[in-house]
């Protein structure tokens, strides 16, 4: 009874205050519109509350940039308490972000909540094949699938915001965050981009209000994948062509889908930072766009207009950022200590600040959090959620879909069952850490399914494990160089003993997962380490091998291209890789992955990718030098872009359009019958390329248009069908706007950008 008392006083009071709260805080009614809600809240707050709602700061403890050394953690509690941050990132755990949200929340004038921010990039605690690798599955369900399985672990994990789809288009493999995007193609990149953005954020921005979804965020804004010679941080010269056909697209495509938040770049693009840059942010993003969420610096990167060269000091930099368009600031600290001042001193307007605080604002409600800051914070939630058996499975499909067959003779692949000596050799097959791959900061170390693991599942082998020589030296972390072991061969033996008695090798080689990565650019892209060394010792005894290559950026194998007999692409595949790349090799799991990007024979081709463009000598007609080539290397790739085998066949027949000639604005209808002539059942990726023979702007050679993935019972034979119209038929021209041309036009449709069958159709006026 008298708990019944209490309960019944408890619940008034609880109502009463809810009912002074609303009162009080009139933004707390829930009957209201958002927009109406913040007209409600921003007359109540004061400027330098405002410019709090734009400041950023990381939780104290992972620093993914540089940091105040000795940390400044007292004056950032400081300043939460004050109501002057409105974000947090790299806080994590449900435990944490209560304690930081409590703040926020009960202790702040205005009780504004925070966005909890985190590098969600392949997965939280379970983790997915690295991007680049999902990609290469040209899987649009299973991707959407990857990032709503990170974004309920990270949600019930207390975050609610993740900073991707890194939606980057790179093609060049000695920039170290190209494991981060889709690759090469704006095409495909933009299917991805809206997948992974839908993954994040459910179908519609009203998803957002659920709690297993979290707002997602288009990265780096922009060009940030054509840093001069592959550097990180360093400039982009990029053409308007190239910028408006190749990079804008991916980003655009993740707008129309709804991403809540845009995150800017390091580098400049033709000689202004992308953070201060009016034409990108404000001109493009906002304007042309009208996109109406919020847009997040990069760590620091307002302060570093100071070292590029365009801002004077840490006011002239936030006077900059804000009137382009950055409306919070990543860890410069420079609006919460400037932008006050600024707008007082008229160098700012107040309207400016207003608008992104209210598009802050906005995203944060549409999340919920006003209604229920705590929303992310069950910690029953959280433990039944971090790497439940669900995600496990689920990340274990997304990694077999990952894996590419780059070569087969004789049908080397897939391994026998029963009755065989494999000798699996490579540090790398017993790594429990290295398949994680980069950009994995919430996971806990080593807790990847090794290969060795994998394989030991098929018992009915004989397995011996040598791992020739040690790849790296010390610990590999996400802050530091990777170092690797380039003397100790003495492992070599062991190795070479259990190659010979074998009757398959597997040898798992390539890149730690740390070697690629933010800040890891290489100018060499061969096995690094005693790896090609260890191979070609290998081969001399026993040449029935299987490369089982590991990597986050394309590798340059020449020699392996030319004398391995089986190489598996597996990338950094997550925390199932050993399951995944052993289900591959058994073949349990038939591969059907496709290359997103161009693997170069050797770097000084870099860059090289399929949709290039034709020059005046494309070939050699007059049998002498003077044709556009290379002297000592071919011109093509060693793999190219939508490349992959199966361990079935697939043959292309009767490729059929509706018409020849149509006027333009008419749809052109395409099909293709695709059969399954081999011995396995088995998936293949029916890719559409087009070239647009002349046009006002030359175009590429080719333009991947359109693909479909397609199951094929073995013997069985499906008309898959497309349709071009002048969203794929046009392109942009050097001032942005999109142009479809009359003209003659060539199709063609394969399974990969350097074979298919072809037609041509024309566009009249
Ligand atoms: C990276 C971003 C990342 C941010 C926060 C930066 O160094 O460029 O991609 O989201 O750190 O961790």
């Amino acid at each position: 009874m008298k708990n019944k008392k209490i309960l019944i006083i408890g619940v008034f009071a609880l109502f009463t205050a809810g009912n002074m709260n609303a009162q009080k805080k009139p933004y707390l009614d829930k009957n209201k519109t958002i927009e109406q809600r913040i007209d409600l809240l921003l007359p109540l707050m004061t400027l330098e509350e405002k410019v709090g709602q734009m400041n950023q700061y990381n939780g104290f403890w992972d620093v993914t940039g540089p940091a105040p050394k000795g940390g400044n953690a007292e004056l950032k509690y400081e300043h939460l308490r004050k109501g002057w941050v409105g974000s947090m990132l790299t806080v994590r755990g449900v435990k944490e972000v209560r304690a930081v949200q409590k703040i926020a929340v009960e202790e702040t004038r205005l009780g504004i909540p925070l966005i909890i921010g985190f590098d969600v990039i392949h997965g939280y605690k379970t983790l997915s094949p690295i991007p680049l690798a999902e990609a290469a599955s040209w899987d649009l369900d299973a991707i959407k699938k990857s990032a709503a399985i990170a974004a309920d672990e990270a949600s019930a994990s207390g975050i609610n915001w993740t900073f991707g789809p890194n939606v980057d288009i790179t093609n060049d493999a000695r920039w170290g965050r190209v494991m981060e995007g889709a690759g090469e193609d704006p095409y495909l990149g933009s299917k991805i981009a809206v997948a992974r953005v839908k993954g994040f954020q459910g179908e519609t921005t009203a998803d957002l209000a659920k709690v297993n979804t979290i707002a997602a965020c288009a990265k780096h804004f922009a060009a940030y994948g054509y840093v001069e010679s592959g550097r990180d941080y360093n400039l982009v010269d990029i053409s308007n062509s190239k910028l408006f056909n190749t990079v804008l697209p991916p980003f655009k495509a993740a707008t129309q889908a709804g991403v809540r938040t845009f995150m800017n770049s390091f580098n400049l693009v033709n000689g202004i930072p992308a953070t201060g840059n009016v034409f990108l942010q404000r001109d493009i993003l906002k304007g042309k766009w009208k996109f109406d969420g919020f847009v997040v610096s990069d760590w620091a990167s307002v302060r570093e207009m100071i070292p590029h060269g365009y801002a004077k000091d840490g006011e002239d930099a936030a006077l900059k950022a804000v009137t382009a368009g950055s409306d919070m600031d990543m860890e410069s600290h420079l609006y919460v200590a400037e932008l006050a001042k600024l707008v007082k001193e008229g160098k700012v307007k107040e309207a400016l600040v207003d608008d992104a605080v209210r598009r802050i604002l906005r995203v944060k409600f549409e999340l919920g959090l006003f209604d229920d800051p705590y929303k992310y914070c069950d910690e029953k939630r959280e433990k039944a959620t971090i790497r439940n058996k669900t995600n496990n499975d689920g990340v274990l499909d997304m990694a077999k879909k990952s894996i590419v067959l780059l070569k087969n003779d004789k049908n080397l692949l897939p391994l026998k069952k029963s009755g065989q000596k494999i000798a699996l050799i490579g540090a790398l097959a017993n790594d429990k850490n290295s398949p994680l791959g980069s950009w994995r900061i919430a996971a806990e170390d080593n807790t990847a399914v090794s290969v060795l693991e994998g394989m030991q599942q098929y018992k009915d082998n004989q397995l011996i494990f040598e791992k020739g020589a040690d790849l790296i030296v010390g610990k590999a972390t996400f802050l530091d160089e990777v170092v690797f072991n380039t003397t100790d061969k003495t492992g070599f033996e062991a190795a070479k003993t259990a190659a010979k008695n074998a009757d398959v090798v597997v040898m798992v080689l390539g890149e730690h997962g740390f070697q690629s990565g933010e800040g890891r650019s290489r100018t060499n892209l061969d096995l690094p380490g005693l790896q090609q060394e260890l191979l070609e010792d290998i081969y001399k005894v026993n040449p029935n091998i299987v490369l089982v290559l590991n990597n986050g950026r394309p590798l340059t194998i020449p020699w392996a291209a030319e004398h391995i007999p089986a190489i598996v692409e597996a990338w950094h595949l997550g925390t199932q890789t050993g399951n995944a790349v052993a289900q591959v090799l058994y073949g349990d799991y038939n591969p059907s992955g496709k290359l997103p990007i161009s693997f170069p024979r050797n770097v000084g081709q870099v860059p090289i990718y399929y949709n290039n463009y034709s020059t005046g000598r494309p070939v050699n007609v007059d049998k002498n030098v003077f044709w556009s080539h290379f002297s000592d290397v071919e011109k093509t790739p060693q793999f190219p872009f939508g490349f992959g085998l199966s361990y079935t066949t697939f043959d292309y027949k009767k490729l059929k359009l509706n018409k020849t000639t149509f006027a333009k604005g008419e749809p052109v209808q395409v099909s293709v019958e695709v059969t399954n002539s081999g011995d396995y059942d088995g998936k293949e990726v029916v890719q559409l390329y087009i070239h647009d023979d002349f046009a006002s702007i030359a175009r590429p050679v080719e333009e991947l248009k359109g693909f479909e993935l397609v199951s094929l019972k073995k013997g069985e034979t499906k008309t898959v069908n497309f349709t071009l119209t002048d969203a794929e038929l046009g392109f942009f021209d050097n001032n942005g706007n999109y142009l479809v041309e009359p003209g003659t036009f060539k199709l063609k449709v394969g399974g990969s950008s350097d074979s298919g069958l072809e037609r041509g159709f024309e566009i009249k006026e």
